[in-house]
């Protein structure tokens, strides 16, 4: 590790990122509902009133730019990967990631690799981590905290995704310095994406150090494990082992991918966890329903996701000329997709401003939708739960702390609370 990377603290690179994404002060939810009901596909750049970074990097402004406000629109274009595509976010974000991110991968390519990876994350993989999961929750981070009687829950939630994330995939459990390390270089990849031109240098030559920092060091294990032979039930001995029409991932692979899964995974669930236990915290009547009945945490976790997603747009490039709502949008253009204002729509939601667990199970896009849908939903949901379930049975009648600000909701682009104070017996 060099001195310059070892510089960047955990905290320092969490608020770098929440001030680079926060943007203007204004309120979203009601701006897009506006949108939805004056212009649903918006000609112009709607985001550029935030101030905050889209995927598109340099490019964005230089080109038409779309946004869509409906629910029916939005989940239109997320899962048709053919007529929008994400090539472009190797030149924008993914220059953050040297170019090679899932996320930035179009039609065939994208394809067989989701089809390689996606075997390690599903629900029945990631049922078999649930003990460990839960370990590393209760042991490395709540139950050290009962005697306090009081905290900053975001100190938990800041921690434990990337945390977790670092046991799943296989690293040693007692080297917590080393896990901090890794959770500061990602928040540094996501931090390069800085658009304010005073910043920007800095905020790219962190994301430089951390990561060619981290890929050297994700490297040296995968080398180790392949050459131990890899019959670990981990995310890294999976990816080892992972196959797809006679194609297996190489070691430059295994790294990037397992590289990129640590800002995906960690601040992600960090800001979700802040928005599902303020939510769970502050509507009356909700906290005492739930802890007499835990199986309603997953309805509270997915009605979260759609009232609060986390990242509020997502944004494709058309590869043809499409119409929407009889707009012409020409191939080339950049488009929006407003799943703050889609998850809220109210040809799709009943009384969609109102947080209720209890509504009918539907689509949402906080964790997208079609071919990129989140692969490591699953991971995130088993995270959350495992989290509230074992907030609620070791930190008795825990409540909000009366005597500190009520947690708040905030940010342009990325969604969560800072701060969630509370109190128990
Ligand atoms: C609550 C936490 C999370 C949220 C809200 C979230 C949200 C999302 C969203 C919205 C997308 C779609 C991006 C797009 O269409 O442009 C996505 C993709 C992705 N997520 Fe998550 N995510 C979370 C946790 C995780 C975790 C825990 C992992 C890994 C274990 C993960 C790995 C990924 C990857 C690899 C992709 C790219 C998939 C692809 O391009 O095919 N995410 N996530």
């Amino acid at each position: 590790m060099t001195s310059e990377s070892t510089a960047l603290d955990l905290e320092t690179a969490y608020s770098t990122v929440s001030d680079t994404y926060r943007g203007a002060d204004l309120d979203i939810h009601a701006l897009c509902r506006e949108m939805r009901h004056t212009s649903p596909v918006f000609e112009g750049d709607f985001v550029a009133q935030f101030g905050v970074p889209t995927n598109a990097g340099m490019q964005a402004g230089t080109r038409p730019t779309f946004a869509l406000f409906k629910y029916q629109d939005v989940m239109a274009v997320l899962r048709d990967g053919a007529s929008y595509t994400n090539g472009f976010i190797a030149e924008g974000l993914g220059a953050f990631f040297d170019g090679l991110i899932i996320l930035a991968m179009d039609g065939e390519q994208h394809r067989s690799v989701r089809a390689l990876l996606q075997p390690a994350f599903m629900p029945e993989t990631v049922n078999k981590w649930r003990d460990k999961i839960d370990r590393v929750i209760r042991k490395d981070f709540l139950e050290p905290m009962v005697t306090l009687k009081k905290a900053d829950l975001m100190d938990f939630g800041l921690n434990f995704p990337i945390r977790e994330m670092y046991a799943l995939m296989g690293f040693p459990e007692d080297d917590t310095q080393t896990y901090r390390q890794y959770a500061a270089w990602a928040l540094a990849m996501v931090g390069g994406n800085q658009i304010d031109p005073a910043k920007a240098p800095e905020a790219r030559r962190q994301a430089g150090i951390a990561v060619k920092s981290l890929y050297d060091a994700i490297l040296k294990v995968v080398i180790q494990r392949r050459a131990e032979g890899s019959e670990s039930d981990d995310l890294i001995g999976r990816l080892l082992r992972a196959e797809h029409e006679g194609r297996q991932l190489d070691d430059h692979e295994v790294t990037t991918f397992v590289r990129s899964l640590l800002p995906a995974a960690g601040e992600t669930t960090s800001r979700t966890f802040s928005s599902v236990i303020s939510l769970l915290l502050s509507t009356p009547g909700l906290l005492d329903r739930i802890r007499a009945d835990r199986s309603l945490i997953g309805k509270l976790i997915d009605e979260t996701v759609r009232y609060e997603p986390v990242a509020t747009f997502k944004v494709r490039e058309t590869s043809r000329d499409v119409e929407i709502r009889g707009v012409q949008i020409p191939k080339g253009s950049f488009v929006q997709c407003m799943v703050v204002s889609a998850n809220r729509d109210e040809d799709a939601f009943e009384n969609p401003d109102n947080f209720d667990i209890d509504r009918k199970t539907k689509p949402s896009f906080g964790f997208g939708f079609g071919p990129h849908m989140c692969i490591g939903q699953f991971v995130a949901k088993v995270e959350l739960n495992c989290a509230i379930n074992a907030i609620l049975d070791l930190f008795p009648n825990v409540r909000l702390d009366p005597s500190q600000p009520a947690p708040l909701i905030t940010g342009a682009q990325l969604r969560g609370a800072s701060k969630v104070a509370v109190i128990w017996d």
